[in-house]
């Protein structure tokens, strides 16, 4: 019997997976179907597949020509699938002529040919409606945002817009789509959501606006510094029906997200104590140093270690203090310390002062230790009394991580859901609320 085996996504199935499938049964008696699994796709930067895995194996069944269906889960199963399943034949699309070559060490490859004119990329783009993203703020994080969304389906990037016209103008020259707009109102006119991207003290000023003139809003991190303040944009968003959401991307972060949920379903028991650091030592001349646009270590980076302690222990502290090393009038280090009901958490953020940036959440069972840079997160361990037991966990960061802040946004704005689970708005209010204790000097100490 001649075996033949053959890989995809299968996303949308459409006539070209089918014909595909039909050439490939074809090759041989017995037809192998690998179909990829969600986190899989998503490890290789594939965001936006519509179907989940269980509906594509079932589009994929349905067609008739599959004997068996697989699961795709890990870079070099092929070659596993190849000898396990004792497979004669590699059939796969011509679009990939030559890439799996490799494979001829052991068993014949065939590039069947492609059905031009479709493909899921194609059929995902005509069903879905573009939303229109305008920059405002032009400076490094903006500058990673066009290509990050360009991975992204629904959206896409058109308008630019900075108090200083040549920064809009450079974002502009690098993107072919984006428009650097002189003025306010025409960049307003051009777009249905926007991306806040100005120095922090600006946010509430330009959130405001953009909620104003009727647009959605992604802003980067953190979104205000007063918690009152916090709270009232996200009331005045969701009366005008528009979303509002913190860009903290590693709320976003799959990865991230996995060791929340697993932490929050028991691993490693009851947590009791969270330690999150992150330095980052910065060149003295720049924005993060100067006072007058809201600089200093706190505000530039509290808000991701914020964020393990706030999913994890709840936002309902009955204390934080706060110690800080001054430098013109900005912290260059500061250390918080929580103390809620059932657990006391700390973290350590620098401009000015280097550090070990790790998280380690401690649990009664065990502990989660991520190493730097866990605010990246593409890898974290769980640790036991018995070493046994221990688990290590592999993902992939892609590229800047802005693109799952930006699925999440999009999604948002399509789905109409104003709150997100991977972050709250209460938390968002929340990490304001610390920001704002710093401002006021509450149970803050200088050292
Ligand atoms: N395929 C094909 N003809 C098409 C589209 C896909 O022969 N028009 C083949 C691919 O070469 C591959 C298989 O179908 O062997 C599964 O491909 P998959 O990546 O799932 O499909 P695409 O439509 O190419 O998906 P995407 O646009 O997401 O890359």
């Amino acid at each position: 019997m001649k075996k033949v085996i053959t890989y995809g996504t299968y996303d949308l199935l459409h006539q070209g997976h089918i014909n595909l499938l039909r050439r490939a049964k074809e090759l041989g008696d017995y037809l192998i179907v690998g179909v990829t699994s969600d986190s899989f796709d998503r490890g290789r930067g594939k965001l936006n597949v519509r179907n989940n895995v269980l509906e594509r194996v079932e589009a994929v069944k349905a067609t008739g020509y599959a004997d068996e269906v697989i699961i795709e889960d890990y870079l070099g199963q092929k070659i596993d699938d190849i000898q396990k399943y004792d497979v004669d034949i590699f059939a796969i699309g011509s679009d990939w002529k030559g890439k799996f070559d490799y494979l001829n060490e052991y068993c014949k490859v065939v590039y069947l040919p492609r059905t031009e004119g479709i493909s899921s990329t194609m059929l995902r783009a005509e069903s879905t409606t573009i939303v229109k993203v305008g920059i405002i703020g032009c400076g490094r994080v903006a500058n990673r945002f066009p290509k990050e969304a360009s991975v992204v389906s629904g959206v896409e990037v058109v308008a630019a817009y900075d108090t200083n016209l040549d920064a809009a103008n450079l974002l502009s020259s690098r993107n072919e789509k984006v428009v650097a707009y002189p003025d306010l109102k025409e960049f307003y006119d051009a777009i249905d959501a926007v991306y806040i991207a100005t120095p922090h003290l600006s946010h509430y000023y330009y959130i405001k606006q953009a909620l104003e003139a009727g647009k959605h809003v992604l802003c980067e991190t953190p979104m205000v510094l007063i918690g009152d303040e916090a709270k009232e944009v996200f009331a005045l968003a969701e009366s005008k029906g528009l979303i509002l959401m913190e860009a903290n991307k590693t709320a976003h972060c799959p990865a991230f997200n996995h060791l929340m949920v697993m932490i929050k379903s028991g691993v490693i028991g009851e947590v009791v104590d969270i330690d999150a650091s992150l330095s980052q030592l910065l060149d003295k001349n720049g924005r993060e140093f100067d006072k007058s646009q809201g600089g200093g270590a706190l505000f530039e980076q509290g808000s991701y270690p914020l964020l393990p302690i706030f999913k994890l222990c709840g936002i309902d502290y009955e204390n934080l203090d706060l110690y800080s090393r001054m430098d013109n009038g900005i912290d260059i280090h500061t250390k918080g310390v929580f103390r809620f009901k059932n657990a006391v958490c700390s973290f350590k953020v620098g401009l000015g002062v280097k550090t070990e940036g790790n998280l380690v959440i401690s649990g009664t069972k065990g502990y989660a230790y991520v190493p730097a840079p866990w605010w990246l997160t593409d890898y974290f361990e769980f640790r036991y009394e018995d070493q046994n037991e221990n688990k290590k966990f592999f993902y992939k960061w892609d590229g800047y991580g802005l693109r799952y802040e930006i699925q999440e946004f999009i999604s948002s704005i399509i789905n109409h859901r104003f709150s997100n689970a991977r972050l709250r708005r209460r938390e968002s209010v929340q990490m304001a609320r610390v920001m704002q204790q710093f401002i006021e000097k509450k149970n803050f100490m200088e050292i």
